[in-house]
């Protein structure tokens, strides 16, 4: 390959790394691209060397060689070991003022080792999250890198050409030093997790209740893409819910083994959630509800002796029940972002990090699994107030969850009456009860802590900490 000619770089030549390269040489850059093995850049080379200008290198000394300096290579290998090994291949052919990128699902505790680890090497290194698929990375994704500001200015404008853009707006932004990229993308990662489950538990109420097929429910969908709920993720609902199983002849959804996978995301958002103490129940919920389906020992002995006791409840208006279950989805949905948002603000807090959640909410509007119409109106309520303590109590979303509340218990109660599990439906509504509540019974557990701990407690009505001695009081 020839010497530094290349804008940037782009190793890991698989489906998501040789579509992001496509789209960088689309959009006029000069790409060099390399991958471990030869065959999958030539194929590259073979498939679309029509779509730009390749700089195809054989070797990571190549590869190095051919970048412009200061040089930026994209990391789009597998997340992990993979990704450690690959970045000790380029730094160790680099120089002082050089960027990394890892465009992969990396951990954001990860990123925060690497880049400190970089950085004390005199390199930048930028964890940027890309969501979309394959698609996205081909044709413009959302794109979340973190990193410092000096290799934003180097690599920010290439990043925003190629990523999806709304209104003239690119979903691209820097989302703050060194792990902020990839902590915005877990949580984005979570809040695709209470999203789906939350819309198959809507499926569920339809198939189970009403009676209703794969394609009727997915006419429903259709209908409910056009009002708030309209998202990347109830058009492919509906999509799904209209596609018929070529070898059956049956709806494709019921001949799926009814075991979700995952490959740790949900988790990741979860856990790091628990640790900063901040509820992610609709994600939380929507991650274990993955675990249940998968438990299958545990479902096996639970169908054999759990009966349920369930009520039959006849529904007599349809309509209205479906009309309920879309303002249920509404409102959860709120209050699964909610969460999202209190524990990207959260993380921030706690790693120094400077993000403007108002922007994450825009560049989330396009190119990423996420998109949806209502993202706008997140934007605009961190403009009104981007000190916004809760983003229920934003005007807009106040008025639009209070429309919904009626419709929520009933589907709530409804789901638990009839015996039809409804996690995301249900953790969600109990946290909006409870974060609006006056008083919580949270003051009987302090005092119970108090008893058998000494752990101590606060009062109404005075400053400080207390103790009982509770020896004799039983
Ligand atoms: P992948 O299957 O995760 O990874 C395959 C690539 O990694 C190949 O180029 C492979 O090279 C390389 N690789 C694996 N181990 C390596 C090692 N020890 N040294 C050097 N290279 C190694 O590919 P992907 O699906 O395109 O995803 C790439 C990254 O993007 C991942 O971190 C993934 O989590 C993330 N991501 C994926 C999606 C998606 O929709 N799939 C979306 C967003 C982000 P060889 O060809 O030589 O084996
Ligand atoms: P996106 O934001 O576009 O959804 P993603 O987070 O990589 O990108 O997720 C796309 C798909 O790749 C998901 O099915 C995801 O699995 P989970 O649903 O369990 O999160 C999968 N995926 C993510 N990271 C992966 C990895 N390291 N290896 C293989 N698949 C992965």
């Amino acid at each position: 390959a020839p010497h530094s000619v290349a804008d940037i770089g782009v190793t890991g030549m698989a489906v998501m790394g040789s579509n992001l390269a496509r789209n960088l040489a689309r959009n006029g850059f000069k790409v060099a691209i390399h991958n471990r093995s030869v065959e999958k850049t030539e194929r590259v080379i073979a498939e679309h060397g029509q779509d730009g200008e390749f700089v195809p290198a054989e070797t990571m000394d190549e590869f190095v060689a051919s970048l412009q300096k200061p040089r930026v290579a994209i990391i789009m290998v597998k997340a992990g070991k993979a990704t450690d090994a690959v970045i000790e291949e380029l730094a160790t052919r680099m120089d002082e003022g050089d960027i990394i990128v890892d465009c992969g699902n990396a951990l954001f505790s990860d990123t925060l080792r690497r880049e400190q680890e970089l950085r004390a090497r005199g390199l930048h290194f930028v964890g940027s999250g890309v969501s979309g698929g394959g698609e996205g990375a081909l044709n413009g994704p959302s794109i979340m890198p973190g990193g410092s500001k000096a290799s934003y200015d180097r690599l920010g404008p290439m990043f925003e050409k190629i990523s999806a853009h709304v209104d003239g707006v690119p979903c691209c932004t820097h989302v703050g030093e060194n792990g902020a990229g990839h902590f915005v993308k877990m949580v984005h990662n979570g809040i695709e997790y209470a999203d789906m489950q939350v819309i198959a538990e809507a499926y569920d109420l339809m198939s189970k209740a009403l009676g209703m097929s794969a394609p009727e429910i997915g006419k429903v969908f259709e209908k409910w893409n056009e009002g708030n709920l309209n998202s990347f993720l109830i058009e492919i609902t509906a999509a799904v819910l209209n596609h018929t199983d070529n070898v059956t002849g049956k709806p494709f959804v019921d001949i799926i083994l009814d075991q979700a996978g995952q490959k740790g995301t949900g988790a990741w958002t979860s856990k790091t959630a628990l640790d900063l103490g901040i509820p992610v129940t609709g994600i939380a919920e929507a991650t274990f509800a993955r675990s249940t389906s998968g438990g299958t020992e545990q479902r096996e002995a639970g169908r054999a002796v759990l009966k349920g006791e369930a009520q039959t409840i006849q529904i007599d208006d349809a309509a209205q029940f479906i009309s309920d279950l879309q303002q249920a989805l509404y409102a959860a949905k709120l209050v699964s972002y909610s969460q999202g948002f209190d524990e990207i603000k959260a993380g921030a807090k706690e790693y120094e990090w400077d993000i403007k959640l108002g922007d994450m909410a825009r560049i989330w509007r396009g190119g990423c699994i996420i998109r949806a119409g209502f993202l706008n109106r997140i934007t605009e309520a961190y403009e009104r107030n981007p000190e916004l303590p809760l983003l229920l109590a934003d005007e807009y979303f106040t008025a639009e969850i209070t429309k919904c509340i009626p419709a929520w218990r009933r589907i709530v109660a409804f789901a638990a009456a009839v015996g039809i599990p409804a996690p995301v439906f249900s953790s969600t509504l109990a946290y909006y009860d409870a974060v609006r509540a006056e008083r919580l019974p949270a003051a009987l557990v302090q005092a119970q802590r108090d008893y058998f701990g000494a752990h101590t407690y606060r009062r109404v009505d005075a400053e400080g900490t207390y103790h009982v001695e509770w020896t004799g009081d039983r």
